[in-house]
């Protein structure tokens, strides 16, 4: 479906943003391997999570909706094997996750996706996951993969790509493999997954670049999901850059593996101020508020890259605002996302009158007025909401395709976006 986006002077207002979906499907997983019923609130219901319940009633969870939140009850170790292939639907994480739990049961198992999910790679799990004792078969290294579970042992494993998904994977595994299991970071990802194994009670030792996980059994324990600063990027960023506006997110995770794209707005010269609240289920939550004000380019290199890959289209978009030149670098993970992100945005930024080059690794933008136009998200979530905005900053309206690909990762985008600019949605 179309929808147009108006340009937009400012945005104002104080909102909530829908539960973070990495730890949404963390906290699916690890409900369904422990003993017990556990109970999440603030569930992200989006399709990439649904597709994360799906597998997992497939194998056998006895998963439910009561009140608004998640009731998982959970299986202890031991899943189900499923009687047909499970469908990770858009979604890396389900996939990559999944198939480190598929690792330690009993029975094959196949996993595949849709179109978009089975061009991307998945020998990155496949190869650790062999090396402790599972036998994983892909075609070409993408979907459908095929694991069968067996005896693992724990193994010491150093990702040659920076990727929490593949990390995620080895230590899900490691909770069936006998010895430790023990995965090496050169530059650091987000660490959901080790936060959430020890609120289950797994036997987890992390000190800076490494984290270890043994065998054990997990016990069920109530989770609370906070808001996902990745959704709260995209509004933050819109407001840091029209003067005037002021945006304040609440209730917004805060943990620090995720919060690069602040670090990129302030060096943009954003106000942005934070205050930590609470911890929920291991995770920081606080308030974060954004108000407009003119911003310069930047360099986005190294580990901030990392820090801030799945923020990088509203960044990019964001940066045709800013005076001067942003330079992103380091970024070559973006081409292998929901789509080739970096050609994408250059292509779109290009076709609303942005200038944008691209590079093997990143992009370059440069500061001047978008002018508006039809644009093509190629049905990839953070597109679409990444050009959306464009629209608000653009002098005439974006037209942007396939924009219920938003329901991925952001239901009610387009209804927070007209709450804060006070109307200019239309679809
Ligand atoms: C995710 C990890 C990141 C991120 C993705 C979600 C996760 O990917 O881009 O959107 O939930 O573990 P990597 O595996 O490349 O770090």
């Amino acid at each position: 479906m179309d929808v147009t986006v108006e340009p937009a002077r400012t945005l104002r207002g104080t909102i909530t943003v829908p539960g973070d979906k990495s730890i949404s499907h963390r906290a699916a997983m690890l409900g369904t391997i422990a003993r017990g019923t556990t109970v999440i609130s603030n569930f992200l219901w989006a399709d990439d999570c649904r597709s994360t319940l799906s597998c997992l009633r497939a194998l056998g969870a006895e998963i439910l909706e009561r009140d608004g939140s998640l009731v998982v009850h959970g299986r202890g170790p031991r899943l189900q094997e499923p009687a047909g292939v499970l469908d990770a639907g858009n979604s890396g994480t389900t996939a990559r996750l999944l198939s480190g739990i598929l690792a330690g049961q009993p029975f094959a198992a196949e996993i595949t996706g849709d179109e978009s999910l089975r061009t991307r790679p998945m020998e990155r799990v496949a190869e650790p996951l062999r090396a402790m004792g599972a036998g994983v078969d892909t075609r070409g290294g993408r979907l459908p993969l095929r694991v069968r579970g067996g005896s693992l042992q724990g193994i010491t494993y150093a990702p040659p790509v920076p990727s929490a998904q593949v990390k995620s994977a080895v230590l899900l595994a490691g909770l069936f493999a006998g010895g430790e299991t023990t995965v090496i970071e050169q530059v650091p990802t987000r660490d959901h997954t080790e936060r959430m194994l020890e609120v289950f009670g797994a036997p987890v030792t992390a000190r800076p670049g490494q984290v270890s996980v043994r065998r054990s059994p997990l016990q069920a324990v109530p989770v609370s999901i906070p808001g996902d600063i990745s959704s709260a990027a995209f509004v933050l960023a819109a407001a840091a850059v029209l003067p005037g506006s002021e945006v304040t997110v609440t209730e917004v995770g805060l943990n620090p593996t995720r919060t690069g794209v602040l670090d990129v707005l302030r060096a943009m010269g954003a106000d942005v101020t934070v205050r930590q609240d609470d911890v929920w289920s291991g995770e920081p939550v606080g308030t974060i508020t954004v108000r407009g004000g003119e911003l310069r380019g930047t360099s986005i290199t190294g580990s901030l890259t990392a820090r801030v890959l799945d923020e990088l289209p509203v960044l990019c978009v964001v940066a045709t605002a800013a005076a001067g030149t942003t330079e992103v670098a380091d970024a070559a993970e973006l081409r292998v996302k929901e789509s080739d992100r970096i050609g994408a945005l250059a292509e779109a930024l290009r076709s609303l009158g942005g200038e944008a080059e691209e590079r093997p690794d990143g992009l370059i933008v440069y500061g001047s007025r978008l002018r508006g136009g039809r644009v093509s998200s190629r049905g990839d979530h953070r597109l679409a909401m990444a050009l959306a905005i464009a629209g608000l900053l653009a002098s005439g309206p974006v037209i942007v395709d396939a924009s219920e690909a938003v329901e991925v990762s952001f239901p009610g985008f387009f209804r927070t976006l007209a709450a804060l600019t006070g109307a200019g949605v239309s679809g």
